[in-house]
This record gives structure tokens, sequence and C-alpha cells, in this order.
């Protein structure tokens, strides 16, 4: 079995639960880089105009930065991003629509402010067109993740 385990970060938190669980399944990591990095004030969602609010709620594009090489070698593919709104940023939506998911198993874990996971996993899977989404889960550490994918 060939395991991929991508995510985004914006403040790193799930950076670090990533990380952890990519050392526990032996699998390889990417990362996924915003073309241009957020930073503290683009997610300032207290502020009507910070960019996070105008992705969410005013079409601004959010546009990612590079691929995965040898995307087809991997049969699972496992996808970490922070809970935003109450589901997984548009970045991660624009990320899954740059790639062929037919036949691939995928795992979706999330960290957040304390929100649940709730319909995240609804909302993602148009962008996972031919997936089976084995699991979504929110989570607060690798352990809980590796936990959950061997579920
Ligand atoms: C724009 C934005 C929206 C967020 N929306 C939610 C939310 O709806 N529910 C929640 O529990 N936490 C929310 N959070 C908090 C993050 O999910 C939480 O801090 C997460 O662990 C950050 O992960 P990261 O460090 O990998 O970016 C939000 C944070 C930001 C910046």
């Amino acid at each position: 079995m060939s395991i991929l385990v991508t995510y985004f970060s914006a403040q790193g938190t799930t950076a670090k639960v990533a990380r952890d669980l990519a050392e526990r399944l032996g699998a390889d990591i990417y990362e996924i880089t915003p073309e241009k990095p957020y930073t503290a004030a683009d997610i300032r969602f207290v502020n009507p105009f910070a960019r996070c609010n105008r992705e969410k709620f005013s079409g601004l594009n959010a546009a990612v930065s590079g691929t995965v090489e040898n995307f087809a070698d991997y049969d699972t593919v496992c996808i970490g991003f922070p809970i935003w709104y109450g589901c997984a940023p548009k970045i991660v939506d624009v990320f899954c629509d740059g790639y062929d998911w037919s036949g691939k198993k995928v795992f979706l874990f999330a960290t957040s402010g304390g929100g649940a996971f709730g319909k995240t996993a609804e909302k993602l899977s148009p962008h996972l067109k031919g997936a089976e989404i084995i699991s979504g889960v929110r989570v607060k550490s690798g352990e809980e993740a590796f936990a959950e994918f061997n579920k």
C-alpha cells in the first residue's frame, strides 16, 4: 500500500499532526502550499475584509502552488487541514480539483478551535470525484489520527 499524507496548515497545528501521522504510517508527505502564503492579517476573520473572508464569501480565488509528483502511484491519500467556517478551507477544494481521485481511498483529518468535523466530508466530496472517503475526523494529534486511520 502506497500512502501519501497531504496537508494545508495556516498556523502550524495541522502541519504538526500531519508530520506525526506520516511518520507513523511510513508515508510520503506533501504540503499544500498557497501561491501567496497567508499572513496573520489574511486569516484575521474578525475583519470582514480579511483575505479568508473574501475567499469564503466574495469569490476571491485561492490558488495553490506546485503539484504532487507521481500522484497516480498512491492508492491512499490522507488530507489534513484546519476547519475554517465549519468545513475545509477553499484552498483544499482547489487542490483536490487538480487531481484524478478515481479509485483512491481518502482519509480526511482536521484540527479545529473546538468545532466538530460536521459535514466537512460531504462538502469536500464533489472535489474528490471517484474517491472512497474511508473516514473524516477531527483530531488533536498525530497519534489520534493514526488510531482513526487504522479503525
Ligand atoms: C479563517 C479561519 C476560520 C476558522 N473557522 C473555524 C471554525 O469554523 N471552527 C473551529 O472550531 N475553528 C475554526 N478556526 C480555528 C482553526 O480551525 C484552528 O485554529 C486550527 O487548528 C488551525 O490549524 P492550522 O494551525 O493548521 O492552520 C478557524 C481559523 C481560521 C483562521
